[in-house]
């Protein structure tokens, strides 16, 4: 089957953020499970187990796993024919290493993906939205171990028989470019796609670079599997992009905002280029790392046909060589923007920045694109008869849609759908919290879990429907 022809309109949602259910049909504990609640000033703290006394939203989520034929017929209802929902690791092989798969997992899925059949919504499936069993990372050391990818495989191998007929398009990871040799960002963007802090391992640099090595050819083996199960399956892989524009003419800040982006390509060269990057290899070797590539490595490689490239798009950033910048810093840690505006979290919110990198991934890969996440989160107030008037949300989508359109229409980027983040409200990734809302659907709970977990429509979930109906 080729990918879809008209454009797909829909939503991501993953697993760890909405179902809940933490522990229900088998599942065993999952990487996320042991992280608390935090906010935009206070971090989440992991700890490697669960600790009485403490929040993990993780546990509650928002009771997706048993109310997803309501959210789902509230998608549908929003117009929706395309949903991404992920598929948790440990729901499936609850500590990564079982001998058989856990059947009531595989049968959960199963139910989530015919309910949207039955609802014409497409069913785009994730397969790694960090979401890891943590035996894997007690008992293996996570993805630095090679014998983490051959687990993994065989977990997608189970996903690709079993959802055969009826799953067309899927990801192999979602945001694994977070993953670096460097500290981007914080400890949990590492941990986030390892189970590992950056700040608390052994030659932090050696284990990251090794680590994104290994999810890389992971996805690469995944998608060959994927093809020789089904050789109509679309297997993307999901990339969290934040392009970066120099700061002032100086050649210094060009040089910077071309590195800090370049990191964000090697894994998809790979996927498409038909070999690991000797650039990365370069930059690997530079830093004392060696990278055993295998003859049979190099065949996976060169076998590899990444079918679209999912693109998470919220912000863009600025790079500047100078040591002290006026601006101030934003939440991605590089300069702010002056002439662009952040969110109440500190994402700058620039429209263009999604046509300027769509441009540039067409461009570099000539592949089709479908962008898999953007949104606003934002503080929403429910009114007494149920409503939100989300204005706000309204504008920031209709913003980076009518770019998208250009996109389309003038650049003539090979776009095939656009999923918004967090249709509904869910739990934030990067701070755990419940207030920041990204939804069409709002969601009655608090950021300690307390709530009727009533769903009721804001404004943004008629704007949607008409707006995409009429695109
Ligand atoms: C993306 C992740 O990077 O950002 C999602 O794939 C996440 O899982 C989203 O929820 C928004 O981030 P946050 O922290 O606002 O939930």
């Amino acid at each position: 089957m080729a990918i879809s022809k008209k454009m797909l309109w829909g939503g991501s949602i993953a697993a760890h953020q909405c179902e809940g259910a933490y522990k229900t049909d088998g599942k065993g504990l999952g990487i996320m499970d042991v992280v608390t609640a935090g906010s935009a000033s206070a971090p989440r703290i992991f700890h490697g187990e669960v600790e009485e006394g403490q929040v993990y939203p993780s546990h509650y989520g928002i009771d997706f796993y048993h109310r997803y034929k309501e959210d789902i017929a509230l998608f549908a209802e929003a117009g929706f024919t395309a949903l991404r929902i992920s598929i948790d690791w440990a729901r499936i092989y609850p500590n990564g290493d079982d001998a058989a798969p856990n059947q009531a997992g595989i049968e959960h899925y199963r139910d989530v993906i015919m309910e949207l059949r039955r609802r014409d919504i497409e069913p785009i499936v994730t397969l790694f939205h960090f979401e890891m069993p943590l035996n894997l990372v007690k008992k293996y050391g996570s993805w630095a171990n090679r014998e983490t990818i051959q687990l993994y495989l065989r977990y997608c191998e189970t996903m690709f028989t079993e959802f055969k007929d009826i799953v067309t398009y899927w990801s192999t990871f979602n945001e694994m470019n977070h993953l670096d040799a460097d500290l981007l960002l914080s400890d949990f963007f590492t941990y986030m796609n390892t189970g590992l802090c950056y700040s608390k391992v052994e030659n932090p640099a050696k284990v990251m670079a090794e680590c994104a090595y290994n999810m890389t050819l992971a996805s690469v083996k995944a998608i060959n599997c994927g093809h020789r199960i089904n050789p109509d399956f679309q297997i993307g892989c999901v990339f969290g992009i934040t392009p970066s524009y120099a700061k002032t003419c100086n050649p210094d800040d060009s040089i910077l905002a071309y590195k800090n982006m370049e990191r964000d390509w090697y894994q998809i060269d790979a996927m498409c280029k038909g070999a690991f990057p000797e650039y990365k290899l370069n930059e690997y070797r530079k830093r004392g790392i060696e990278t055993k590539i295998s003859e049979e490595d190099k065949k996976e490689y060169a076998d590899s046909k990444l079918d679209f490239i999912g693109v998470n798009y919220y912000a863009s950033s600025v790079s500047s060589a100078q040591e002290s910048d006026d601006d101030g810093e934003n939440f991605f840690g590089a300069s702010n923007n002056p002439y662009l505006r952040q969110s109440d979290w500190g994402w700058t919110i620039d429209p263009q920045g999604l046509r300027y990198l769509l441009m540039m991934l067409d461009r570099r890969y000539n592949i089709p694109m479908i962008i898999t996440e953007n949104g606003l989160g934002a503080f929403d107030q429910k009114e007494q008869d149920g409503s939100v008037h989300d204005q706000y949300r309204i504008d920031y989508l209709k913003n980076h849609l009518d770019e998208l359109k250009k996109s389309i229409n003038e650049d003539c980027v090979n776009c095939f759908g656009y999923l918004m983040w967090g249709p509904i409200d869910l739990i934030s990734a990067t701070t755990g919290e419940m207030k920041k809302r990204y939804g069409f659907i709002y969601v009655d709970q608090d950021d300690e879990g307390n709530g009727t977990l009533e769903r009721s429509k804001k404004d943004s979930f008629y704007w949607f429907r008409d707006y995409t109906k009429n695109w």
